[in-house]
């Protein structure tokens, strides 16, 4: 290419006007959400970096694809694209949709979990986890030791340590249901996992008789990060890593909200028939006749679309390049961020830019919180506040904290970002001010949803 700047590779439509407010408005809005940024307005919020979780922006050829949603209980013509366009990439026999990625690890885990169970991953996610612990069973995180060092820079930080993994399948094979990888890990920073890894965890889960399965909401970005990163994968098409990265496992797990470019959606994918089954007959009490989960017709065709659109190389080209843009300024600022810079987010070590909040007092909710007070920039604390609660309901720090700014598909634009850039380094400038939290009222899961916080 002559030209050095990598654009977005779209045009704008339709625009959503976004409302600016005043610092004594943020302040108010914040206080009476209890300092949790969930339980904002979005119309109180400027740049929504909350998620990139159903949060993008749908193409023209998705608000047509709409059009063609046929809303027949059984068999609709819309079931059957969607189910092509998951099975071009994802060669499953089973295609069980639902209406979101928790639905799917609900009904999964519902089937294969349960007390005295163990599920190694890579790591987790909240939801996952969540899921996994509500029937009784383990949560077990086993990235390599390198994605756990928020500043060490290396190509796939999101790797399953295949020597841990091989040491808890000699112990535990036996009430391990199936090995979990998620492409890329959102919890540890967005990271991608390669074909070689996942190829060495096939082949412990084959010799401990285990099943694999993918938690693939950003198989995308991990496919291109395979192409860009992984030797001998430059010449290959995005679709073909993705299968390859498919043919390694027994099952899948997804969340329609993120690369298939839904605003809502997901699935289950499955080889096993007797599973698939007693899948299905849970999809059915819990969400809806098998042709069309949780979802309204038009739904599947517009992840059908996306699933077409997510693949292509000039937009994830520029996908990946934006999302560096912001991380590498902020990098550059000497804010300490996650290195490299993921797909979907930029993350932010909170406890290292606040060293002086103790991981229990929540660094991460002290950030997020100061860069809506400051920007109206609302960003989502994956950390001691999101993880650091265990299931006997005792806490502990979690791995990192970590604050991340996830950006929605297709949706800001550059000057947006840079204001982002402006708002993260003045709040980083002013760190020393910032003080902890405690949490007043805790539920028992995924407690960062509904807690309340009060400042220290
Ligand atoms: C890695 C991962 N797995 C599962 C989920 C759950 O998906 P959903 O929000 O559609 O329930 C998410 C959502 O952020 C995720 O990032």
């Amino acid at each position: 290419m002559a030209f050095r700047t990598i654009i977005e590779p779209f045009r704008i439509h339709s625009v959503e006007p976004l409302r600016l407010t005043t610092e004594a408005e943020r302040r108010a809005a914040i206080t009476r959400s209890g300092y949790n940024l969930f339980a904002l307005d979005a119309g109180d919020v400027l740049i929504d970096f909350l998620t990139d979780s159903g949060t993008g922006a749908m193409s023209r050829d998705q608000w047509a694809a709409i059009q063609h949603g046929d809303e027949s209980y059984a068999g609709s013509p819309s079931w059957h694209r969607f189910a092509d366009a998951v099975r071009e990439l994802f060669p499953f026999r089973h295609v069980i949709p639902t209406h979101q990625g928790r639905a799917a690890e609900k009904i999964l885990f519902s089937a294969v979990g349960g007390p005295g169970r163990a599920i190694p991953n890579n790591p987790h996610f909240d939801t996952t986890r969540a899921n996994v612990e509500f029937t009784g069973a383990e949560a077990v995180d086993l990235v390599i030791e390198e994605g756990r060092r928020p500043q060490l820079e290396h190509p796939f930080k999101g790797n399953m340590d295949l020597e841990a993994l091989e040491r808890f399948l000699e112990e535990r094979a036996g009430s391990v249901p199936l090995v979990m990888v998620t492409i890329t890990n959102n919890s540890g920073g967005g990271q991608p996992v390669s074909l070689e890894n996942l190829r060495g965890v096939r082949e412990l889960c084959d010799r401990f008789g285990v099943p694999l399965c993918l938690d693939a909401c950003r198989f995308a970005e991990n496919a291109w990060f395979v192409k860009q990163r992984e030797p001998g994968q430059a010449e290959r098409s995005i679709p073909d890593i993705v299968r390859e990265m498919a043919s390694y496992a027994d099952g899948m797990t997804m969340s329609a909200k993120k690369d298939p470019l839904g605003n809502i959606g997901g699935w289950l994918a499955l080889d096993d028939d007797e599973l698939a089954e007693r899948c299905r007959t849970m999809l059915i009490l819990t969400e809806g006749f098998p042709t069309y989960g949780g979802l309204a017709g038009r739904d599947l065709e517009a992840v059908a679309q996306g699933l077409k659109e997510v693949v292509e190389e000039d937009y994830l080209r520029y996908r990946i390049r934006s999302t560096a843009y912001l991380g590498e300024a902020l990098d550059r600022a000497g804010i300490p961020v996650v290195l490299p810079i993921g797909g979907h987010a930029v993350f932010i070590d909170a406890r290292r830019l606040l060293g002086h909040i103790a991981p229990l007092e929540y660094p991460g909710q002290a950030l997020a919180v100061a860069l809506y007070r400051e920007g109206a920039v609302r960003s989502c604390e994956i950390g001691t506040v999101m993880f650091g609660r265990r299931a006997d309901g005792s806490e502990e720090p979690a791995a990192m904290d970590l604050v991340r700014l996830a950006i929605p598909r297709r949706t800001f634009t550059q000057s947006q970002i840079d204001y982002v850039i402006e708002v993260v380094a003045y709040v980083a400038a002013h760190a020393a001010e910032l003080r902890g939290f405690r949490i007043t009222p805790e539920p028992p899961q995924l407690r960062h949803f509904p807690a309340a916080f009060a400042p220290l």
